[in-house]
């Protein structure tokens, strides 16, 4: 710990310690952790709240100190709680350890340091301008709010959600491989709203051929909207000159692998730190298989295919204590929410029961513009691939 571990925090920093990280669990997982503060007065009333909205928003300490400041509140004296060191780096937003001291705030309490080597050092920073500053409470909770963004970041990968829109019977297609849509348009909005955050989408070299998707975030006018993932294309298979997904901004991306450790050393030397898997089956269970799933959002429509393309198609697990086993995640949205005529299931690896992972040494990708040069692709695929002119173009 940076910050000197003490044996006793008040009961008010305690307090303010789990408000802090009841509010964390509001901001999305992805390229950043979940982070919650609040501001404590010097009768030990919480002054303020704030919380962590994703890479590229406030940090949640300079959430607070806006709250505090747009109410009035004097900060001077005050403790702030948080649930992870204050970062030191001028990233995309500003360093929250100069923010705390030009606040005038003197105490800071937090839970863990921050691995994120560039933002590390807020507290060595904080205790030069004269700020007191302990850590380590409620760290395992800490912790374990981010145990698998901690293990991202440790790998040197991206933060990798998962995506699944199926039936009932967990098919993602039906037997002639049509698939839009099996999800209502308000399940269709969160998943654009997603890939407008993160960094990078990835899909597998079957669906671009079966689905032709763009692989764009749009709004619900079917506009593009500001930011744009970059489009990741995995497989031995060159990505068609035709194809969708390949725009015309240059965002895309053909990684020429098969293993899924590949294809995340690949884009996360592309500057990649939270991916979305959007599928199809056997990507989905590739990454699915080697335990690097972090977050796994499944969108179930109250539809029945009897029949088609399972949603997963083997995780090598041959008995039922091999099981992976998930919990609920509480976090950004709540592990269940219905949208439309859908639920929203949000969960998270249970700890220490996926496949432990293993490191590849990384590996180089493509842009899609240059034709692949990789070993011959052997075809594995059964699915009949329709093209564009029997898809609606640019579907998804
Ligand atoms: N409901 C949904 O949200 C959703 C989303 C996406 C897709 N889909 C559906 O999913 C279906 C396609 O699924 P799919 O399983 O056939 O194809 P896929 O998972 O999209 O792609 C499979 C291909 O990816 C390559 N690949 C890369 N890594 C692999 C690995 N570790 N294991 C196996 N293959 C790997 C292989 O092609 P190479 O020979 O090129 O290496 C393989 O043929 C389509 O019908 C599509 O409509 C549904």
């Amino acid at each position: 710990m940076n910050g000197q571990p003490v044996s006793a925090f008040t009961a008010a920093e305690t307090a303010a310690m789990d408000t802090a990280l009841e509010a964390a669990l509001q901001g999305p997982r992805g390229a950043n952790p979940l982070v919650g503060a609040v501001v404590v007065g010097p009768d030990g009333s919480q002054l303020a709240t704030g919380y962590h909205r994703g890479a590229g928003t406030a940090h949640a300490e300079a959430d607070a100190i806006a709250t505090a400041i747009s109410t009035g509140v004097d900060l001077h004296g005050s403790t702030m709680v948080v649930t992870l060191e204050p970062c030191n780096h001028v990233g995309r937003t500003g360093p929250c350890a100069q923010a705390i001291i030009d606040a005038g705030i003197t105490n800071v309490v937090y839970a863990v340091d921050d691995p994120h080597d560039p933002a590390a050092g807020g507290a060595t920073t904080l205790r030069a301008a004269g700020v007191s500053v302990r850590s380590g409470l409620a760290a395992e909770r800490a912790l374990d709010l981010n145990r698998r963004w901690f293990q991202a970041v440790d790998a040197k990968r991206p933060f990798v959600t998962l995506h699944i829109a199926q039936t009932m019977d967990s098919r993602i297609a039906a037997e002639d491989g049509t698939s839009q849509w099996i999800s209502s348009p308000e399940s269709l909005a969160d998943n654009h709203g997603i890939r407008s955050r993160i960094d990078a989408i990835l899909v597998g070299t079957q669906t671009v051929l079966v689905d032709n998707p763009r692989l764009t975030a749009r709004d619900a006018n079917g506009d593009v909207t500001g930011k744009q993932p970059l489009r990741a294309v995995m497989g031995l298979r060159d990505v068609p000159e035709d194809a969708a997904v390949r725009g015309d901004d240059g965002r895309v991306l053909h990684l020429p692998t098969r293993d899924p450790h590949e294809a995340l050393a690949m884009l996360f030397a592309a500057g990649t730190r939270h991916v979305m898997v959007e599928g199809g089956s056997r990507i989905l269970s590739a990454f699915l298989a080697e335990g690097l799933v972090d977050e796994l959002i499944v969108y179930l429509a109250p539809t029945l295919l009897g029949s088609g393309t399972p949603a997963l198609n083997g995780l090598g697990i041959g008995t039922l204590a091999e099981a992976q086993r998930w919990e609920w995640d509480a976090a950004s949205c709540g592990a269940v929410q219905f949208l439309g005529r859908d639920i929203r299931l949000h969960l998270r690896p249970e700890e220490a029961t996926v496949p432990q992972q293993t490191q590849d040494p990384p590996a180089t990708a493509q842009p899609v513009s240059t034709q692949s040069t990789s070993t011959p692709s052997t075809s594995i695929d059964s699915l009949p691939v329709r093209t564009a002119a029997g898809t609606a173009m640019g579907g998804y």
